[in-house]
Protein backbone atom coordinates (compact mmCIF):
# COMPACT_ATOMS: atom_id res chain seq x y z
CA UNK A 1 0.00 0.00 0.00
CA UNK A 2 1.30 3.45 -0.55
CA UNK A 3 1.83 5.94 2.02
CA UNK A 4 -1.73 7.96 2.66
CA UNK A 5 1.10 11.28 1.54
CA UNK A 6 1.55 9.84 -2.01
CA UNK A 7 -2.08 8.99 -2.52
CA UNK A 8 -4.29 11.18 -5.29
CA UNK A 9 -7.48 12.51 -3.32
CA UNK A 10 -8.93 11.35 -6.55
CA UNK A 11 -8.31 10.16 -10.33
CA UNK A 12 -11.11 12.77 -12.10
CA UNK A 13 -13.67 15.45 -10.66
CA UNK A 14 -17.26 14.71 -12.35
CA UNK A 15 -19.39 16.47 -9.39
CA UNK A 16 -20.61 18.20 -12.59
CA UNK A 17 -23.05 15.06 -12.78
CA UNK A 18 -24.52 15.57 -9.42
CA UNK A 19 -27.63 16.97 -10.31
CA UNK A 20 -28.06 13.99 -13.09
CA UNK A 21 -26.93 11.18 -9.99
CA UNK A 22 -30.07 12.53 -8.19
CA UNK A 23 -31.83 11.23 -10.83
CA UNK A 24 -30.59 8.36 -11.25
CA UNK A 25 -30.92 7.74 -7.46
CA UNK A 26 -34.42 8.58 -7.73
CA UNK A 27 -35.22 6.20 -10.90
CA UNK A 28 -33.70 3.09 -9.25
CA UNK A 29 -32.91 3.00 -5.65
CA UNK A 30 -35.94 2.22 -3.67
CA UNK A 31 -34.35 -0.24 -0.60
CA UNK A 32 -31.64 1.34 -1.03
CA UNK A 33 -32.24 5.38 -1.17
CA UNK A 34 -31.63 5.95 2.44
CA UNK A 35 -28.23 4.63 2.07
CA UNK A 36 -27.05 5.89 -0.91
CA UNK A 37 -28.35 9.44 0.66
CA UNK A 38 -26.67 9.03 3.15
CA UNK A 39 -23.59 7.55 2.16
CA UNK A 40 -23.57 10.17 -0.81
CA UNK A 41 -23.79 12.97 2.47
CA UNK A 42 -20.89 11.23 4.12
CA UNK A 43 -18.29 11.49 1.40
CA UNK A 44 -19.09 15.07 0.76
CA UNK A 45 -17.97 15.88 4.63
CA UNK A 46 -15.11 13.31 3.99
CA UNK A 47 -13.95 15.21 1.05
CA UNK A 48 -13.72 18.89 2.83
CA UNK A 49 -11.98 16.80 5.43
CA UNK A 50 -9.01 15.57 2.92
CA UNK A 51 -9.09 18.49 0.66
CA UNK A 52 -11.17 16.53 -2.70
CA UNK A 53 -14.25 18.02 -4.64
CA UNK A 54 -17.17 17.54 -2.74
CA UNK A 55 -19.12 17.46 -5.63
CA UNK A 56 -17.70 14.39 -6.73
CA UNK A 57 -17.10 12.63 -3.71
CA UNK A 58 -20.76 13.31 -3.48
CA UNK A 59 -21.38 11.55 -6.63
CA UNK A 60 -19.34 8.41 -5.81
CA UNK A 61 -21.11 7.98 -2.56
CA UNK A 62 -24.50 8.37 -3.78
CA UNK A 63 -24.26 6.21 -6.80
CA UNK A 64 -22.25 3.57 -5.17
CA UNK A 65 -24.99 1.13 -5.01
CA UNK A 66 -27.05 2.30 -7.43
CA UNK A 67 -27.40 -1.50 -9.33
CA UNK A 68 -28.68 -3.04 -5.87
CA UNK A 69 -32.23 -3.06 -5.91
CA UNK A 70 -31.96 -4.73 -9.61
CA UNK A 71 -30.23 -7.70 -8.95
CA UNK A 72 -32.21 -9.60 -6.51
CA UNK A 73 -28.78 -9.94 -3.60
CA UNK A 74 -26.88 -11.62 -6.65
CA UNK A 75 -23.12 -10.35 -5.41
CA UNK A 76 -21.95 -11.70 -8.39
CA UNK A 77 -23.66 -9.19 -10.44
CA UNK A 78 -22.91 -6.44 -8.20
CA UNK A 79 -20.86 -3.07 -9.79
CA UNK A 80 -21.25 -5.34 -13.16
CA UNK A 81 -23.15 -4.75 -16.17
CA UNK A 82 -26.44 -3.35 -14.86
CA UNK A 83 -23.98 -0.34 -13.31
CA UNK A 84 -22.96 0.31 -15.82
CA UNK A 85 -25.59 0.65 -18.03
CA UNK A 86 -27.33 2.90 -15.65
CA UNK A 87 -24.19 4.93 -15.36
CA UNK A 88 -24.28 5.35 -18.94
CA UNK A 89 -27.59 7.11 -18.84
CA UNK A 90 -25.68 10.31 -17.24
CA UNK A 91 -22.63 9.71 -19.49
CA UNK A 92 -20.83 8.74 -16.64
CA UNK A 93 -16.68 8.72 -17.09
CA UNK A 94 -15.00 5.17 -16.41
CA UNK A 95 -13.07 6.62 -13.63
CA UNK A 96 -17.02 6.72 -11.45
CA UNK A 97 -17.60 3.42 -12.34
CA UNK A 98 -13.66 2.79 -11.12
CA UNK A 99 -14.24 4.39 -7.73
CA UNK A 100 -17.56 2.61 -7.27
CA UNK A 101 -16.04 -0.52 -8.46
CA UNK A 102 -12.93 -0.21 -5.93
CA UNK A 103 -15.69 -0.51 -2.73
CA UNK A 104 -16.30 -3.64 -3.74
CA UNK A 105 -12.97 -5.05 -2.82
CA UNK A 106 -13.54 -8.61 -2.37
CA UNK A 107 -14.62 -8.81 -6.35
CA UNK A 108 -12.61 -5.39 -8.00
CA UNK A 109 -9.97 -5.12 -5.54
CA UNK A 110 -6.98 -6.58 -8.00
CA UNK A 111 -8.49 -4.33 -11.03
CA UNK A 112 -9.76 -1.09 -8.80
CA UNK A 113 -7.52 -0.90 -5.63
CA UNK A 114 -8.16 1.40 -3.31
CA UNK A 115 -5.37 3.95 -4.56
CA UNK A 116 -7.32 6.88 -3.69
CA UNK A 117 -8.34 8.72 -0.80
CA UNK A 118 -11.55 9.13 -2.36
CA UNK A 119 -11.71 5.19 -2.72
CA UNK A 120 -10.16 4.36 0.87
CA UNK A 121 -12.98 6.89 2.06
CA UNK A 122 -15.62 4.80 0.42
CA UNK A 123 -14.79 2.05 1.26
CA UNK A 124 -14.37 2.20 5.18
CA UNK A 125 -17.97 4.76 4.93
CA UNK A 126 -20.17 2.22 3.23
CA UNK A 127 -20.02 0.04 6.08
CA UNK A 128 -20.75 2.71 8.27
CA UNK A 129 -23.82 4.32 6.78
CA UNK A 130 -25.17 1.23 6.24
CA UNK A 131 -24.72 0.76 10.38
CA UNK A 132 -26.05 3.90 11.42
CA UNK A 133 -29.76 3.42 9.17
CA UNK A 134 -29.14 0.01 11.50
CA UNK A 135 -29.23 1.34 15.01
CA UNK A 136 -31.21 4.42 13.71
CA UNK A 137 -34.27 1.81 13.64
CA UNK A 138 -33.63 -0.20 16.99
CA UNK A 139 -33.98 3.33 18.67
CA UNK A 140 -36.56 4.10 20.66
CA UNK A 141 -37.43 7.38 18.36
CA UNK A 142 -36.34 6.00 15.02
CA UNK A 143 -35.05 9.27 14.60
CA UNK A 144 -31.30 9.61 13.42
CA UNK A 145 -31.47 12.65 15.27
CA UNK A 146 -31.27 11.05 18.21
CA UNK A 147 -28.37 8.92 17.29
CA UNK A 148 -25.13 9.52 19.11
CA UNK A 149 -21.42 8.21 18.36
CA UNK A 150 -21.68 6.48 21.67
CA UNK A 151 -24.76 4.31 20.89
CA UNK A 152 -23.09 3.57 17.23
CA UNK A 153 -19.78 2.60 19.16
CA UNK A 154 -21.92 0.19 21.93
CA UNK A 155 -23.68 -1.46 18.74
CA UNK A 156 -20.74 -2.02 17.14
CA UNK A 157 -19.38 -4.21 19.87
CA UNK A 158 -22.75 -6.17 19.69
CA UNK A 159 -21.31 -8.82 17.51
CA UNK A 160 -25.33 -10.07 17.16
CA UNK A 161 -26.39 -6.83 16.29
CA UNK A 162 -26.84 -6.20 11.94
CA UNK A 163 -24.00 -9.20 12.06
CA UNK A 164 -24.11 -8.88 8.36
CA UNK A 165 -21.96 -5.73 8.77
CA UNK A 166 -17.99 -5.64 8.35
CA UNK A 167 -16.74 -4.35 11.58
CA UNK A 168 -12.84 -4.63 10.22
CA UNK A 169 -14.15 -2.23 7.30
CA UNK A 170 -15.38 0.40 9.28
CA UNK A 171 -12.26 0.24 11.87
CA UNK A 172 -10.00 0.22 8.62
CA UNK A 173 -10.77 3.89 8.93
CA UNK A 174 -7.86 4.20 11.72
CA UNK A 175 -5.10 2.62 9.26
CA UNK A 176 -6.42 3.66 5.56
CA UNK A 177 -6.98 7.30 6.73
CA UNK A 178 -5.38 8.07 9.68
CA UNK A 179 -8.81 9.03 11.94
CA UNK A 180 -9.49 7.60 15.00
CA UNK A 181 -12.99 5.44 14.78
CA UNK A 182 -14.94 7.69 17.77
CA UNK A 183 -13.95 11.09 15.00
CA UNK A 184 -14.85 8.98 12.10
CA UNK A 185 -18.76 7.98 13.35
CA UNK A 186 -18.88 11.57 14.32
CA UNK A 187 -17.79 13.49 10.77
CA UNK A 188 -20.19 10.54 9.14
CA UNK A 189 -23.15 10.91 11.86
CA UNK A 190 -22.99 14.91 11.50
CA UNK A 191 -23.39 14.51 7.84
CA UNK A 192 -26.34 12.19 7.97
CA UNK A 193 -28.60 14.23 10.06
CA UNK A 194 -29.42 17.34 8.18
CA UNK A 195 -30.55 14.90 5.28
CA UNK A 196 -33.16 12.74 7.95
CA UNK A 197 -36.18 13.81 6.48
CA UNK A 198 -35.19 12.90 2.90
CA UNK A 199 -34.05 9.65 4.17
CA UNK A 200 -37.46 9.30 6.21
CA UNK A 201 -35.29 8.65 9.30
FE1 LIG B 1 -23.14 0.50 0.16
Amino acid sequence: MESSTSLPLQHAEYGHLLEAAKGLVDTHADQTHAHLIATGAAMEALAKKFGGDPQTWKVAGMLHDLDWDNLEKDWEKHCGTTLEQMLDEIGSPPELLGDIRAHYAKMYGEDYPLNSKLRQCLYCVDELTGFIIAVTYVRPSKKIGDVEVSSVKKKLKDKGFAAQVDRTQIAQCETLLNIPIDEFIGIVLEAIKPHATEMGL
